[in-house]
């Protein structure tokens, strides 16, 4: 049996507001993502998912949604998201949606429905509680945002619950009727063609039904966030949200076993709660985001320790990585240019489908934004702290025209400075760009079924070198990655001895060594055995 499309492809993220604009606004839209299709699949991609074009207040960048089966005029129109469909589908890509099922914009009808009466028919769509005794807030939960999650209404005199802004107001799952409205949001799309959705904070869906405080967080410091003050023991992760994902599951498999919807769920919890979004007794999600590799120390060991954890703990589940989105800082901001390319190496070797975030593939850092020009409600809530988003959504530099061919308006967000050499038309005449090397790696990963869905084993190794087997058939690769700037050696297992270079990092020659492979600084290779 072949495996399908989301076992063997890579998924690329498209944060639309700073991929490509097409009417001169300054900001992302459909029509810019349908004229850059040739880019991606030229890149050599199988998916890419679009955060939110719903219509919206923009509260949130999208995430605040008013109407889930429509576009934003900023976005384009339901026509143009047809087209973008179909041109996506003719050239063999698959097309995934952010869908944001935990909250609707406070704007959403339902909502204005719910708040306009506590007799209203949608009261009940949404969370309202009454306050304390003391009129302080039902409970001491704290919105991911700062502050705390529930804000009142004057008007019906209760309290409503918001894990993110006020402007997003969280919907009841416990009530049926919430449950079949959305699912008829993913049936609309799913109708319409869609390969499926990126599930937004799914671990949030279902709350204690007792609404208890959350505990305290033992190890909370100042500047971490305010939301980390406490644990998110009762607001999160409640045993509930498994039958949901496993609905919703239904429904993707409803569309046929042979058309392979996927449901990928957005879930930061340790490894051993993320299994569980697999599915026990009922299949889940088919892919919960693995987060693992964007905050983990960047040490051989670490990694090697990470990476069999999780391996061990998959009991048959599909893998997926990633190492950066639209919420964290980018992998090159964090670990260097000559990193990132080792760890786009790792990101595209380690078994299980890697989810690329735009940019990447050039090697884009986070851009400082000057104060007057924040625009994301995370860091305008809480300033300095370093969690602001924008400096990971910067426009995407395509050229070396004004505005990196991203805008001919005002860019939202200012580009990287780097941009007039730090582009897509620069970087693919460059054989040695880190973009180069990107469509090499995706051209051997599509070439070599050891790469996508063979087995890996973890290789012995010392020092700053992460090295592991690749398998499939008769098919032997080895990845060995020197995360350090020193050079480094592995001893090479006796099956491997006569091992041909296939890919590095680095560019020349590599030096040869007998039975030992040396590994330049920040080289990271991959290798035939068979
Ligand atoms: C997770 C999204 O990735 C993030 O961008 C958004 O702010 C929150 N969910 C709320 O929807």
């Amino acid at each position: 049996m072949t495996a399908p499309w989301w076992q063997t492809g890579v998924i690329y993220q498209i944060y639309l507001r700073s991929f490509q604009d097409s009417n001169h606004d300054g900001i992302g839209d459909l029509k810019g993502v349908a004229r850059r299709l040739d880019y991606l699949a030229g890149l050599g991609v199988e998916a890419i998912w679009i955060s939110p074009f719903y219509p919206s207040p923009i509260a949130d960048f999208g995430y605040d949604v008013a109407d889930y089966c429509g576009v934003d005029a900023r976005f384009g129109t339901l026509a143009d998201f047809d087209d973008l469909l179909a041109q996506a589908h003719a050239r063999g890509l698959k097309v995934l949606l952010d869908f944001v099922p935990n909250h609707t914009s406070d704007r959403h009808p339902w909502f204005v429905a719910s708040r306009s009466s506590r007799d209203h028919p949608k009261r009940d769509w949404y969370i309202w509680r009454d306050g304390a005794p003391d009129g302080a807030p039902p409970n001491n939960w704290i919105s991911d945002f700062g502050g705390s999650a529930w804000e009142w209404d004057a008007v019906t005199r209760q309290y409503y619950y918001h894990a993110f802004l006020k402007e997003q107001a969280d919907l009841n799952w416990r009530n049926p009727a919430v449950q079949a409205a959305m699912y008829d949001v993913m049936r609309f799309w799913f109708d319409r063609g869609v390969d499926g959705f990126r599930i937004d904070v799914l671990w949030h869906m279902v709350k204690a039904a007792d609404f208890a405080d959350n505990p305290p967080n033992p190890d909370y410091q100042p500047g971490m966030g305010e939301m980390h003050r406490v644990l998110q023991l009762h607001s999160t992760d409640q045993p509930e949200v498994h039958a949901i994902a496993a609905d919703m599951r239904a429904i993707a498999d409803s569309y046929g076993a042979g058309s392979e919807r996927v449901l990928i769920g957005e879930i930061y919890l340790p490894v051993d709660r993320l299994m569980h979004y697999y599915g026990r007794d009922r299949a889940e999600v088919h892919l919960p985001f693995n987060f693992q590799l964007v905050d983990a120390p960047w040490d051989a060991r670490a990694l090697a320790t990470l990476i069999a954890g999780y391996e061990a703990a998959l009991s048959g589940g599909w893998p997926n990585w990633v190492l950066g989105n639209h919420d964290r800082p980018r992998v090159a901001a964090k670990r260097g240019q000559a990193q990132a390319r080792v760890a786009a190496m790792l990101l595209l070797t380690l078994r299980g489908t890697p989810t690329l975030y735009y940019g990447d593939e050039l090697g884009l850092s986070d851009v400082a934004i000057p104060p007057e020009q924040v625009q994301d409600p995370r860091e305008l809530r809480e300033p300095g702290l370093g969690l602001g988003r924008d400096p990971v959504r910067t426009p995407m530099p395509w050229d070396g025209t004004e505005n990196a061919g991203f805008t001919t308006g005002r860019p939202w967000l200012p580009l990287n400075a780097d941009w007039p050499t730090r582009n897509v038309a620069r970087m693919a005449q460059e054989p040695d760009s880190i973009l180069a090397l990107y469509r090499r790696l995706l051209t051997l990963r599509r070439a070599r079924p050891a790469l996508s869905t063979g087995d890996i084993a973890l290789l012995d190794a010392e020092g700053d070198v992460l090295a592991y087997e690749r398998r499939h058939g008769g098919e032997r690769l080895i990845v060995a990655l020197n995360l350090g700037e020193r050079p480094q050696h592995l001893a090479l297992p006796d099956w491997a001895r006569d091992c041909q270079p296939l890919l590095s990092t680095v560019a020349g020659a590599a030096p040869g060594g007998d039975g030992v492979l040396l590994l330049r600084a920040d080289e990271g290779v991959i290798l035939k055995a068979d």
